[in-house]
C-alpha cells in the first residue's frame, strides 16, 4: 500500500506511540483507510516513520484492543469492518493531551503528583503498572457465560437488585477467601462493590466523619490517597520500611486517627510484605485505640518466591480489620467487580453507605462471574497466571539485569505485578517517565506516591501485561534512557 501520511511530532509531551494510534485512528475515522482495508506491517511503518518497531507495535495492540483493527494470522492486519457507521467520517478522536507537570494552585499541590485524569489512558503496554494479562484472559469462556445470562435475563433480573450483592458470588467469594487467603468470614459478610476504589470510598463513608484522620502508607497507593481524601478525611503519611508500615511512628503520630489504610501482602508501590509482628503490632494498636484497619488485598494471588501470605484480617480477634478485594488484577479491570469482608457488627452501615454510593454492582457480570468461579475457570486461571506472571517477572528481572545494572536497584520482586526499582542519586523519575513514554514504554514515577516532600526517585515496572521478549526489549530501553539522562 501507498506510504500512509502520518505526521509525527517528536518535540510533543504526547508519546510517540500515541501519535501513531491517534493519527491511525483518525485515518480510519475519516475514511482515509477504509474498513477491510490491510494496514501497513509494524516493521514497513516503523521504517516509514523513522522510528525503533517499539511505539508502533504498542500502537496496533492498542488499536486491536479497541476493535479498530483486527489481525488475520498469517496475512496481517485489516481495518476493522464492524466500525459502526456513525463513527466513521467523525473528524477526529481525542485531543492531544499535554500533561500539566506543575500543580496550579495549594489546594492541587496537596494531590500527590501522578497522572492527570483528563484524557486519562492505561494503554497495554510494557512496564504498564497494575495490569494483568489481557492477553491470556480466557475470553472464549467468559464471553459464553456472559452471553448466556445476557439471553437468560428474566424481567425479574431486569430490576434493581440487593445492594449485598448476588448471593452465589458472596458464597463462592467467602469460599475462595477462605481457603487461599485465610479469611475468616461467611457470605454473610462480603458485600460485593464496583472495585476497590468503591470500596474505599464506601468504607470512608461508613468510618470517617468529616476531617477525621486516616494514617496511610508513604509511599502508597495514589487511588487511596484520592479516594479518602475526596470522602473529606485528612491523610496522615506515616513511613514503610521493609517490615511494611513502621507502626512505632503510627504509635506516635497516631492520636486521634481514626483508621489506618494499609496493603499488608504487597504493599503498595515499594512491594513488601508486612512481618509477623508488625502485624500483631498494628492490630494491638487498632484494638487499643478502636481505630479502624483498612487492609487493601489488591494481588495477593501471585507470589513467586516465598509462600502465600494470609490476609491481615485473619489474625484479628478483635473485628477492627475491613478486608478489600478486587477483580481488577485476578481478571481484568474493566470488569469492576470488588467486595469488602464487613465485620458483623458493621454490617448495616456498610450496607446503607453502599446503597447510598450507587446501589449495586451491574447483575449480569456478577451472575457470569458467580458461574465462573463455581465452574472452577477462576482457580485454574489463577494457577495459569501464576507460572504466566514468574516468567514474564524472570525476563523483566534479567533485562534489568543485562541493561540496567548499576543503574537502578531492584527494590522487591516476590509478589504482584510489578516490580519498583530505585534510580540513582540525582535522578529524576517524572522525567525519565516522559522519556520512555516517548519511546512506546509506560512507567509510573515512584515519586508520585509519596504525600510529603521527602520522595524517593524510582519507577514501577508492570510485567503482567507484557509478554517476556517485550519485557526484554522495554529493558534495553529503559538502559539506554537512563544512561542518556545520567
Ligand atoms: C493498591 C491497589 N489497590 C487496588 C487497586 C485496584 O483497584 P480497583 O479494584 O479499583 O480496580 C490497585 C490498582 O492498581 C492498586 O494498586
Amino acid at each position: 500500500m501507498a506510504t500512509l501520511h502520518l505526521p509525527l511530532d517528536r518535540d510533543a509531551d504526547l508519546p510517540i506511540f500515541r501519535q501513531i494510534s491517534d493519527g491511525l485512528r483518525r485515518a480510519i475515522l475519516d475514511g482515509r483507510l477504509r474498513p477491510g482495508q490491510r494496514v501497513p506491517s509494524t516493521r514497513g511503518l516503523a521504517t516509514d516513520l523513522g522510528v525503533s518497531r517499539l511505539p508502533v507495535l504498542s500502537a496496533y495492540e492498542q488499536l486491536l484492543h479497541e476493535g479498530y483493527l483486527v489481525g488475520r494470522t498469517g496475512s496481517g492486519t485489516y481495518v476493522s469492518d464492524s466500525i459502526p457507521d456513525d463513527l466513521l467520517r467523525t473528524p477526529a478522536v481525542g485531543r492531544p493531551m499535554r500533561a500539566s507537570r506543575q500543580p496550579t494552585s495549594a489546594r492541587e499541590r496537596h494531590v500527590p503528583n501522578h497522572p492527570s485524569l483528563s484524557n486519562w489512558h492505561v494503554p497495554v503496554i510494557p512496564f504498564q503498572a497494575g495490569l494483568p494479562a489481557l492477553d491470556l484472559f480466557p475470553h472464549t469462556a467468559w464471553a459464553k457465560l456472559v452471553a448466556r445470562h445476557a439471553r437468560a435475563e428474566t424481567v425479574d433480573q431486569m430490576t434493581y437488585s440487593d445492594p449485598a450483592g448476588l448471593r452465589a458470588l458472596r458464597v463462592a467469594i467467602a469460599e475462595h477467601l477462605r481457603a487461599s487467603r485465610a479469611v475468616r468470614c461467611t457470605a454473610e459478610q462480603v458485600l460485593i462493590v464496583s472495585g476497590s476504589q468503591a470500596a474505599l470510598r464506601i468504607a470512608a463513608a461508613t468510618l470517617l466523619e468529616r476531617n477525621d484522620r486516616i494514617a496511610v502508607e508513604e509511599p502508597g497507593y495514589f487511588g487511596a490517597h484520592r479516594a479518602l481524601r475526596s470522602a473529606g478525611a485528612e491523610l496522615v503519611p506515616v513511613p514503610v520500611d521493609e517490615e511494611g508500615l513502621h507502626v512505632p511512628t503510627l504509635q506516635r503520630r497516631g492520636t486521634n486517627v481514626r483508621a489506618v489504610y494499609v496493603t499488608p501482602s504487597h504493599q503498595y508501590p515499594l512491594g513488601t510484605t508486612m512481618s509477623a509482628s508488625r502485624r500483631f503490632a498494628l492490630l494491638d494498636w487498632a484494638a487499643r485505640n478502636e481505630a479502624w484497619i483498612l487492609e487493601d488485598d489488591y494481588d495477593s494471588e501471585f507470589r513467586y518466591i516465598s509462600r502465600p501470605v494470609g490476609a491481615l484480617q485473619g489474625m484479628d480477634v478483635h473485628d477492627r480489620v475491613i478486608y478489600m478485594g478486587t477483580f481488577s488484577k485476578a481478571l481484568f479491570p474493566a470488569l469492576r467487580v470488588g467486595y469488602i469482608v464487613v465485620p458483623p457488627s458493621l454490617w448495616t452501615k456498610f450496607l446503607d453507605s453502599r446503597f447510598a454510593f450507587d446501589l449495586f454492582t451491574p447483575t449480569l457480570y456478577q451472575r457470569a462471574l458467580a458461574e465462573f468461579l463455581q465452574q472452577g475457570h477462576f482457580a485454574r486461571h489463577l494457577r495459569r497466571m501464576r507460572s504466566a506472571y514468574l516468567e514474564r517477572r524472570n525476563a523483566l528481572l534479567q533485562g534489568l539485569e543485562l541493561h540496567c545494572r548499576d543503574l537502578v536497584r531492584v527494590h522487591n520482586s516476590d509478589a504482584g505485578l510489578h516490580v519498583s526499582v530505585v534510580l540513582r542519586e540525582g535522578a529524576d523519575d517524572h522525567d525519565v517517565a516522559a522519556r520512555l513514554g516517548q519511546r512506546g514504554v509506560a512507567t509510573l514515577a515512584l515519586s508520585s506516591s509519596y504525600i510529603g516532600a521527602s520522595r524517593r526517585q524510582g519507577l514501577l515496572l508492570g510485567f503482567g501485561c507484557a509478554e517476556p521478549p517485550r519485557l526484554l526489549e522495554a529493558t534495553r530501553i529503559l538502559g539506554d534512557v537512563l544512561r542518556e539522562s545520567s
